[in-house]
């Protein structure tokens, strides 16, 4: 038995909002084109919610799914970790709305503020909880309701952004299956390049903030690019030595799913061939924390990834944060 193995994936599951939005809905919307942002992102649809729908409701299905597909009863569950930049409100946390709705009444829930990275935090913190014993089983949830906090004049962000949530269980590892290494890195000086500033307590909504459009996301979307394309490079360079792995032995790369062209040189500069690179951003768009978790359940339901096999994660997001982390699924 490998003691460096804490935790391991017991069952993955999603919830994404039924209605869709294209890019040729977008060219209504906005000065866009399809081919315009297919060419720049590879994004050709993104799903969003209806009225009414809030991020816990989305986490409560891709919750849901995961219990169902791990075997497990809710009252089993010891630990929610949400991970999300779109809570349902200031507060209380989406993780005690989605215990309440749940009906999870022997954990204890909360959330975890790291944007697209997000999930793998999430993945980190529910590790060491179970490597300390402290915990058997936890639900890692990702999720998002970005099209809330999205500027739908804004042609330069408005088509990047979709909601879901996507959901892992994880429990002890049995020894051979498991996290193998997670990294997580931030760096706070880079926070004027992706924010959203209107909701907090530095400048209080008011009129003029609502006017100014203070509650939808801002980025530089250029300069963004560039540091997510270098971090998520040496982020997967990193998890390789630490997770003591070669890049032949990976089997899945799954990366933050945030634009065609960031995935594509992440995967080239560990140089993992692309048909061992999961890409779903074409359906979903970036759903920011949730897009890891979705794509881990589509890949693991498609049959790509298989029990045994190795899968690697990278992700970057607002903060800056962003990380990595691998593991024998
Ligand atoms: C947003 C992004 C797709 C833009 O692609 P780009 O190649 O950098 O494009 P630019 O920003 O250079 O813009 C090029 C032109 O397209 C225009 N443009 C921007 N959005 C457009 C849209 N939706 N449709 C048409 N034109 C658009 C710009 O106004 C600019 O026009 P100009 O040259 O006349 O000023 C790209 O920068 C990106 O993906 N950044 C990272 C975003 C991200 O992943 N964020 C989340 C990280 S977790």
């Amino acid at each position: 038995m490998d003691k460096s193995l804490h935790s391991m994936i017991v069952g993955t599951g999603v919830g994404i909002p039924n209605k869709i939005l294209t890019n040729h809905d977008l060219e209504q919307i906005v000065d866009t084109t399809d081919e315009w942002i297919r060419t720049r992102t590879g994004i050709e649809t993104r799903h969003i919610v209806e009225d009414g729908q809030a991020t816990s409701d989305l986490c409560v299905e891709a919750a849901k799914n995961a219990l169902d597909d791990a075997g497990l009863l809710v009252e089993q569950v010891d630990v929610i970790i949400v991970a999300t930049i779109s809570g349902d409100v200031g507060f209380p946390s989406a993780a005690c709305f989605v215990q309440k709705k749940l009906g999870a009444v022997n954990a204890y829930a909360f959330d975890i503020a790291a944007a697209c990275s997000g999930f793998i935090y999430g993945l980190d913190v529910a590790d060491s909880i179970i490597a300390m014993q402290k915990a058997k089983t936890v639900l890692v949830i990702g999720g998002e309701t970005l099209s809330r906090i999205t500027d739908y004049t804004d042609r330069a962000t408005c088509v990047l952004f979709g909601d879901g949530a996507g959901a892992a269980v994880l429990q002890p590892s049995d020894g051979n299956r498991g996290i193998l290494a997670t990294l997580l890195k931030s760096d706070g000086r880079l926070d004027h390049l992706l924010y959203m500033q209107g909701l907090g307590t530095k400048c209080p909504p008011s009129h003029q903030s609502v006017d100014a459009g203070a509650h939808f996301i801002r980025m530089a979307g250029k300069e963004v690019f560039k540091y997510a394309v270098t971090a998520m490079g040496e982020a997967a360079e990193q998890i390789l030595k630490l997770a003591n792995i070669t890049v032949e032995e990976v089997d899945l790369l799954i990366t933050h799913q945030a634009n065609y062209r960031i995935i594509d040189a992440t995967a080239r500069r560990i140089e993992v061939p692309s048909e061992k690179v999961f890409i779903n951003v074409n359906k979903y768009g970036n759903t920011s924390s949730a897009s890891i978790p979705i794509a881990l359940d589509e890949a693991r339901k498609s049959g790509l990834l298989k029990e045994g096999q190795i899968a690697v994660f990278v992700a970057f997001g607002a903060g800056f944060t962003w990380g990595a982390a691998a593991l024998r699924m």
